[in-house]
């Protein structure tokens, strides 16, 4: 193996630069020559590709975003796009690929491994924490932290007014940035998808909070009942409360990413290059109890990776 080639891809997650800037260095350190695809799976189509070295990844560590920028790509999911895909990974003479994203990206991982034999493997990146094989996915705590800081702002304004704030936050199908701000930020009830959110039970919850104080309830975005503004109509409707609705919105993938995003994606971006050169391919490097672990892309998104029990627990014991 001479020339790898790395790509971000799917929603950016912070830490995507550590990251990159990892592989690069390791990659270099092993002799190999290192490309990055410019724009995931579009550029990789288009031939976006762009030799990495020391000072291209040099003061990228903190910088939230990646610099090999990204996106979420309709042409890939055709057998067509695919190839188009791999005949560029070829003319480039790339021998092994590392893709960063979520489970759409490795979706398209496992597919140019299964239909065009291009070793490749993926690494953990998204905010949402929502593949199996990994204990935390890059980007996962920098978001946390930037929605934590976000609701106690909003707790601020809550408590003066006594005033009931229904605030979402992200994760697509998974409500584990849910439930560890809503831990974190003291809230009074936490709705995630994983669980069906018992409207009456959260008016007892409001009830016993008292009407006149403040009430914060977090909303993963995507809950079954339409996310925070879903939520909050139901409540008006059959209860005639008043409220609030904040959604953070995509202020949680940017910013500069904490010293645990950084480390994780330094040492799977290591492990990565480390597992292309011993032969490894369609597998997810990720961290689990402390170690980097190698689990097939498939098993990244069979098994649907559960909120753990504590965290549920700790929700109703709680409030
Ligand atoms: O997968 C990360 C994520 O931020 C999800 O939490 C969210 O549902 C989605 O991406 C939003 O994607 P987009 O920015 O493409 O609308």
């Amino acid at each position: 193996m001479k020339r790898i080639a790395l790509f971000t891809s799917g929603g950016d997650a912070p830490g995507m630069n550590a990251h990159i800037r990892a592989v690069e260095r390791v990659g270099e350190k092993r002799g190999l020559e290192v490309i990055g695809i410019v724009g995931g799976y579009s550029g990789m189509i288009a031939g976006h590709f762009e030799p990495l070295d020391r000072i291209r990844t040099a003061n990228i560590i903190d910088r939230g975003g990646t610099i090999l920028k990204t996106s979420r790509c309709e042409e890939f999911l055709n057998e067509e796009g695919r190839t188009r895909a791999a005949d560029q990974l070829r003319k480039h003479g790339i021998d092994g690929v590392i893709a960063c994203g979520g489970d759409g990206t490795f979706h398209g991982a496992h597919a140019l491994w299964t239909e065009h034999g291009i070793p490749i493997v993926g690494t953990p990146g998204t905010i949402d924490n929502d593949l199996a094989g990994t204990d935390y996915t890059i980007g996962y705590d920098t978001a946390i932290n930037t929605a934590a800081q976000a609701i106690d702002k909003i707790r601020d304004t809550a408590d003066s007014h006594g005033r009931l704030f229904f605030i979402e936050v992200m994760g697509r199908h998974a409500g584990f940035i849910a439930m560890d701000v809503g831990i974190a930020c003291g809230a009074e009830y936490i709705a995630v998808p994983e669980t069906m959110t018992d409207i009456d039970e959260l008016y007892r919850r409001i009830v016993t909070q008292g009407r006149d104080k403040r009430t914060v309830v977090i909303v993963g975005e995507g809950d079954e009942l339409g996310g925070a503004l879903g939520i909050s109509k139901e409540i008006q409707n059959r209860y005639g409360i008043e409220s609030k609705v904040s959604i953070l919105g995509h202020i949680q993938r940017g910013g500069s990413p904490t010293v645990r995003d950084r480390v994780l994606a330094s040492r799977l971006g290591a492990a990565s290059v480390d597992a292309l050169l011993a032969g490894r391919s369609d597998v997810m490097i990720g961290e689990v109890a402390g170690s980097v672990r190698t689990v097939p892309l498939e098993e990244t998104w069979a098994t649907r990776k559960p909120v753990p029990g504590y965290l549920m627990e700790l929700a109703t014991i709680l409030v």
